[in-house]
């Protein structure tokens, strides 16, 4: 039985593999992607949202994108395949400070019941290794080394700094860990940019196809950078409320657009469970 109903369909692109028969059945529909601008790997990014537009409600131990969806199945289930049709996750360091010390960014940690159908449609249709790498972004290098992100042997981590944040993971061991490779990269003010990081992964990761899972601040840069192609949009349908005194940010932080100079997106697909809405769009 499909998890999600199929309102619209306007993907038109028929290049890449398709999902096998039970993922298709699931997820109500097929799923392809896009070719890889020559320059850069294809980025598609996955947020869920309140109605007004939170992203976390920022309350420890509450922040995290579960919280917003209120572990919705179908989110976790989309989240789980775009994990498995990537090369690689990136995620800002506050993002990783958000989940518990044991989360991993794999397809069965977020949707445990399609485990062996994520593996099967990596493994043997997308011909992809195991797990995607997780690329971490940090200027600062204060990450914590015993995060199981880190010391899972399985599950490859990379993690992009500065040469300031070099020296600080350095110090703390990081530089040791048989599954963690560091990368350095010039920065203006603390920020490496996105192409920068994008050349990285193409070139010398071979990541072609990279899902960006936030916080609001990376991926901001990203959209800036116009190096989003795709966004996955889950609409919980809560309202989280702002004030003044408590911060609840958005799905971009740190950027904002002219009224006449907004990215803008062109609807792909619409997919609902009960009064949750699973919005896909594409960058115009
Ligand atoms: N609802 C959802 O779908 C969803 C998805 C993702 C995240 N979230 C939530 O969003 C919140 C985190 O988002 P956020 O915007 O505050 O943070 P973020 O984007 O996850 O991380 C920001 C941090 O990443 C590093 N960073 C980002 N861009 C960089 C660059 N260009 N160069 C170097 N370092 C860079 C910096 O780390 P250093 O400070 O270490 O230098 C920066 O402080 C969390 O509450 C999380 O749960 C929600």
């Amino acid at each position: 039985m499909a998890l999600v109903q199929t309102l619209i369909d306007r993907d038109q692109i028929h290049l890449e593999p398709a999902l096998p028969p039970r993922l298709r059945e699931l997820y109500d529909g097929n799923l392809h992607y896009g070719s890889a601008p020559a320059e850069r790997p294809f980025v598609l990014a996955n947020f869920v949202s309140t109605l007004d537009g939170v992203v976390s409600f920022e309350v420890s131990g509450q922040a995290g994108g579960s919280t917003i969806s209120g572990s919705d199945p179908a989110d976790h289930f989309i989240m789980g395949l775009l994990r498995a049709s990537a090369d690689a996750i990136i995620v800002g360091a506050r993002t990783v400070q958000a989940v518990t010390s044991e989360s991993l960014w794999i397809p069965e940690n977020i949707y445990p019941d399609a485990k062996d159908l994520y593996s099967d449609y990596r493994l043997n249709v997308l011909h992809k290794p195991e797990y995607p790498l997780l690329v971490v972004v940090t200027a600062s290098g204060r990450l914590e080394m015993e995060r199981a992100i880190f010391r899972t042997p399985s599950v490859p981590t990379v993690v992009v700094t500065t040469s300031a944040g070099m020296g600080v993971l350095a110090n703390a061991g990081a530089t040791q860990l048989p599954s963690v490779q560091i990368h350095m990269l010039d920065a203006k003010a603390g920020v490496i940019s996105p192409s920068e990081i994008l050349r990285l992964l193409q070139s010398r990761l071979g990541v072609r196809r990279l899902l960006h899972e936030g916080g609001p601040t990376l991926f901001g840069q990203f959209l800036a950078a116009e190096a989003v192609d795709e966004l996955f949009l889950t609409l919980s349908p809560k309202i989280a409320g702002r004030s003044a005194e408590a911060f609840r940010p958005g799905l971009v932080q740190g950027v904002e657009f002219n009224p006449d100079a907004t990215p803008r997106f062109q609807l792909l697909s619409v997919k609902q469970r009960a009064e949750y809405l699973y919005l896909r769009y594409q960058r115009m």
